[in-house]
């Protein structure tokens, strides 16, 4: 007995190790699919190594649970198109919660006599699994479109309301566990239940579906935190070390989403981003100059190095083959492509990474915006694809810019500019880009995909 213990912790530290390097694997592109296998492989040793402990003592109902949750979860990863992968992402971390929230009520309905501190970690798993398993689903149907608006639903006194609701929580939190074994105990953690349910909706609902990916990202965090909540009720160490390990890595990609957009994560969650006003009249100076796919040719033919800016018309337009067709007749040319891959363009974290992957663009082709942004002054031609706010010079010259402050990538330092979009439309921000009337930028006017196939025809034909 002892030594399957140790065989079985031992099993935990090992697949601890796998998704720490899983981790470290998955920061680089080129490594990513090797460490979401390898985290995989040490979550199915831990599943597996679970099952032969000893207080598992009937496996019907967990294999019927592990049948049905893998096929339900193939189906959903087959069906889900790229485009859609926050909504999925958002929905999985709902589940994660759930999954927490119903380990806490088990544990609290077998053994309703717990100690203070086993009674308060209940609760605030009951609190942090709930709140993200409402939240999660109001962010997923935000981002699908349908059953609740994508904009911020707004009310007034809408943080009181929040506020009070919180409160009558915590009562009860006090409540409870204090004596789990009271007779009114339960019904007291089915309240704190239902509250913290209408918690993650007031949380969630104020905020602009554009804004979502960060909230999925922060809910993602409060899965794991709820996980590692639940690891210590069951007294599972690794529960607890996965727990931590998605709650810390979710506040990070949290605060790295905000950092690049130059918001406070304060300024996200108390929402309203995007509800009224899209943003402030700015000073613009110069005039538009269009041109045809046959001049923007001559311009690119001529060039020796060339920096692509994909944005989110990129993936609007589906251009990511045709982008990579372009990439392939100018490099034939002699010229020097490169990508420009800033960290929020498009709207999920990576979104340009996964897009151009997908066309097989190869990864030493993109360069970060911190490593390209000192190259820019010898850059040819930069080319913008379907962007706009992370190329905006408004956050490094205008002070009353609300993208004041935000990282871009400095593509107006190019010696010409040829900015590909289908109208003078501003972007996510709402504010007017002045890259678009200096003397040496010139807009292509059309959907990104048909002109990126102009220019190919044009290439070809020539040839
Ligand atoms: P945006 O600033 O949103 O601009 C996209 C541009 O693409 C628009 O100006 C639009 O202009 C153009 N466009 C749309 N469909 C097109 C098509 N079919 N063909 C050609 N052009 C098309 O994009 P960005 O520069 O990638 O910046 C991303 C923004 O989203 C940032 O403000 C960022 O803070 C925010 N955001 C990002 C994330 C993450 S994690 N990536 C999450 C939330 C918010 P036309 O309509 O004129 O064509």
């Amino acid at each position: 007995m002892e030594d399957t213990r140790t065989l079985l912790d031992l099993i935990y530290i090992l697949s601890a190790i796998t998704f720490i390097l899983g981790f470290k694997l998955m920061s680089r592109p080129a490594t990513a699919r090797q460490g979401n296998l390898l985290s995989a492989l040490g979550m199915a040793a831990a599943v597996v190594a679970t099952l032969m402990f000893p207080e598992v003592v009937r496996y019907t109902y967990i294999l019927a649970g592990l049948v049905i949750g893998a096929i339900i979860g193939a189906l959903l990863a087959y069906r889900t198109p790229m485009t859609s992968m926050p909504q999925m992402v958002g929905l999985l971390n709902g589940f994660g919660g759930a999954a927490s929230l119903l380990v806490a009520w088990a544990e609290f309905v077998a053994r309703p006599e717990q100690p203070v501190y086993q009674g308060v970690i209940i609760w605030l798993t009951v609190l942090i699994g709930t709140v993200t398993l409402s939240g999660s689903l109001v962010a997923w149907a935000k981002l699908e479109e349908r059953y609740i608006p994508t904009k911020p639903v707004l009310y007034p006194g809408q943080r009181i309301v929040s506020i009070l609701v919180l409160a009558a929580i915590l009562v009860g939190g006090i409540w409870f566990a204090t004596d789990t074994a009271a007779p009114e105990a339960m019904h007291v953690l089915g309240v704190v239940t239902a509250l913290a349910f209408a918690l993650g909706i007031l949380l969630v609902i104020p905020i602009g579906g554009a804004d979502m990916p960060v909230v999925i990202s922060l809910l993602n965090s409060y899965s794991g935190i709820a996980a590692c909540a639940s690891g210590f009720i069951i007294q599972n160490k690794l529960l607890i070390v996965a727990g931590a390990l998605v709650g810390a890595s979710g506040i990070i990609l949290t605060l790295i989403m905000c950092k690049a957009m130059n918001r406070s994560v304060a300024n996200v969650v108390l929402g309203g981003f995007g509800a009224d006003t899209p943003g402030k009249a700015q000073n613009v100076a110069g005039e538009i100059k269009p041109i045809k796919p046959d001049e923007a040719y001559f311009i690119l033919e001529a060039a020796n190095s060339v920096v692509i800016v994909p944005g989110y018309g990129l993936a609007v337009s589906q251009a990511q083959h045709t982008v990579r067709e372009l990439m392939e007749v100018m490099e034939k040319n002699g010229t020097e492509v490169r990508f420009a891959i800033h960290p929020v363009a498009g709207r999920m974290p990576g979104h340009m990474n996964v897009l151009l992957a997908e066309a097989n663009i190869p990864y030493d082709a993109l360069v970060e915006m911190d490593a390209i942004n000192p190259t820019m002054d010898t850059v040819d031609v930069c080319m913008i694809i379907g962007a706009n706010d992370v190329v905006n010079p408004a956050a490094l010259e205008d002070r009353s810019s609300p993208l004041w402050g935000m990282p871009i990538i400095e593509a107006h330092r190019a010696r010409t500019v040829i900015v590909m979009k289908r109208s003078m439309s501003k972007g996510f921000a709402g504010v007017e880009n002045p890259l678009f009337f200096r003397p040496n930028t010139r807009m292509l006017f059309g959907d990104a995909k048909a002109s990126l196939q102009a220019l190919v025809s044009e290439f070809k034909n020539s040839n």
